[in-house]
């Protein structure tokens, strides 16, 4: 079968579906490939590139010929148009909200693979072109951010002054939120986040944020992977900490979303009007309404000194990273359709990947697909009891403390009385320095360090009852006692602070 590589009707977007590294891939599932001519150039890829890789540079027409056309973007209406007799269209569609477009689909025995329909289940990650996207757009909606902020990211101390970091709210830990995370960290801003799913605090702070908490118990996670409608009062608490923490942010980057919904309006004008003038919001929701009350889709709208980002393009803004990781999407996804790598497709539905993303086929709607459980949340745990092991009750051996006790009779017994004195307060002390000393708290900044200060104040307190003797000796061992043991305690203290300080921004 023919594969044929469209270039994106849209001029705006720069990527292309397919590079011409993963046309020698396909080729080897046995397709041949067309390549548009021009394809990839906006992208930093030539045709000589993909005529070295083995594909066939072409006109649109004769692209469009082909059993199996790849693009990125929904058709248009042009485009569905030429859509003819057996054909397979691969290309994010968003049935659920263009379903007008799905119907004009659905004719001439035509299949139509949507690439965001893709389950999120472990099998399909490679697979899971959303999530590719999502993850640069994260990254890339820091450095807009960066761009339209007029500060540092990270701080500084110059002979100039002192700069502070920037501080940055992410709204949603998904897959665009946690690639914003850690862009940000990595450029020095102090990263806080916010999710409806408490099993993303982990993550957020792996990646070195802060998680922002609400006080209401309520969930956010869901079975297919995404996230679900909060109730009014959990918005209602996650706006009023938004309102606080915009008082002190400078950059926020919302990308709160539950697919196939609108975006919940998150940040108000008012909690605009409350920010630093300079201060920066990048909407990533802002395809679906924007989270921000203030958000224009593909403009940069400014408010009271605060620049409001809405591009719908992210993706699109870093071409040759977003066209590899598209077009590896697509290569296993045609792996997944070729199973006998013969070039002839195979559309399986009793495949969940396959069925999940098929939404025609055969010129008929097949969406939605059946629902599968897909949810990372960890399972309940099973009430039932578990069996439980007979317990081997412990052989306890008598031999060490037989012989600790015949030794102290035999010291006891033949030593004289001078020394017995002596040793039965060495013993008494043992026994209570170690009672005292492991049960300090370890309330400094390292437990070795409470445990060392407190051995080091048994120390100081033992010489100190020594010091007025009279005897020399005891003097000069109580005076060099206190002073080691000073050297412990202070110096400790002081490094401790310079570590500290090491850390701080
Ligand atoms: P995702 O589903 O992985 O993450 C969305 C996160 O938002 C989830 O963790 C969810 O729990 C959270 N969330 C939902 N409602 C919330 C609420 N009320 N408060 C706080 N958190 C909430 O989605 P992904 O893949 O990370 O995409 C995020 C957004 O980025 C989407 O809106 C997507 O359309 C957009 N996007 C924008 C692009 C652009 O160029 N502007 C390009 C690619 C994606």
């Amino acid at each position: 079968m023919d594969i044929g590589i469209l270039k994106e009707s849209d001029s705006r977007d720069k990527r292309v579906a397919v590079t011409p590294k993963v046309v020698s891939k396909i080729f080897k599932l046995g397709y041949n490939v067309l390549v548009e001519e021009g394809l990839g150039s906006d992208a930093s890829f030539y045709d000589n590139e993909y005529a070295d890789a083995g594909a066939i540079i072409s006109d649109t027409n004769k692209v469009w010929s082909c059993d199996i056309v790849l693009k990125i973007n929904k058709p248009n209406l042009d485009e569905v148009n030429k859509l003819s007799k057996n054909q397979t269209l691969l290309s994010f569609f968003t049935p659920s909200i263009h379903s007008e477009l799905l119907k004009k689909c659905a004719k001439d025995n035509v299949n139509v693979l949507s690439m965001d329909s893709v389950p999120r289940i472990s099998r399909a990650q490679k697979m899971d072109a959303l999530s590719s996207m999502a993850n640069i757009a994260g990254s890339r909606a820091v450095i807009e951010a960066a761009h339209a902020f007029g500060r540092f990211f990270g701080g500084q101390i110059t002979a100039a002054g002192k700069i502070a970091p920037a501080n940055v709210l992410i709204i949603g830990a998904g897959v665009a939120g946690l690639s914003a995370i850690g862009t940000a960290t990595s450029l020095g801003a102090i990263v806080r986040a916010f999710d409806t799913r408490p099993e993303v605090k982990e993550q957020v702070e792996s990646l070195g944020g802060e998680f922002l908490t609400v006080n209401l118990d309520e969930d956010g996670s869901s079975s297919d992977g995404y996230a679900r409608v909060m109730s009014k009062e959990f918005i209602e608490a996650e706006m009023s900490l938004f309102k606080n923490q915009c008082k002190d942010v400078d950059i926020i980057i919302t990308t709160a979303l539950i697919p196939g919904k609108e975006a919940p309006k998150l940040i108000t004008k008012e909690m605009v009007s409350l920010m630093k003038p300079g201060s920066v919001i990048v909407d990533l929701a802002s395809q679906q309404g924007g989270n921000c009350e203030l958000c224009k889709p593909d403009e940069v709208f400014e408010y009271n000194g605060i620049k409001i980002i809405g591009y719908t393009d992210l993706p699109s803004r870093l071409p040759s990273q977003s066209s590899e990781l598209y077009a590896n999407n697509l290569y296993h996804i045609l792996d997944e359709l070729t199973p006998n790598n013969d070039g002839v497709i195979d559309i399986n539905m009793e495949d969940d990947v396959i069925r999940g993303m098929t939404i025609i086929k055969n010129g008929e709607i097949t969406y939605p697909p059946p629902k599968i459980q897909v949810s990372a949340t960890p399972k309940k745990k099973d009430t039932k009891p578990e069996l439980t092991k007979p317990v081997q009750e412990k052989k306890h051996s008598y031999i060490p403390g037989l012989i600790a006790i015949s030794s102290l009779f035999l010291v006891g017994a033949f030593a004289p009385e001078s020394f017995m004195n002596h040793f039965t307060v060495f013993v008494l002390s043992c026994f209570i320095g170690y009672m005292v000393i492991w049960n300090v708290t370890a309330s400094l900044h390292t437990p070795l360090m409470s445990v060392t200060n407190a051995v080091s104040s048994i120390i100081i307190i033992g010489a100190l009852t020594q010091i007025s003797s009279t005897d020399l000796l005891s003097l000069i061992f109580s005076g060099l006692a206190i002073f080691i043991a000073s050297i412990n305690i202070f110096g400790g203290f002081a490094v401790t602070k310079r570590m500290l300080g090491m850390f701080k921004k």
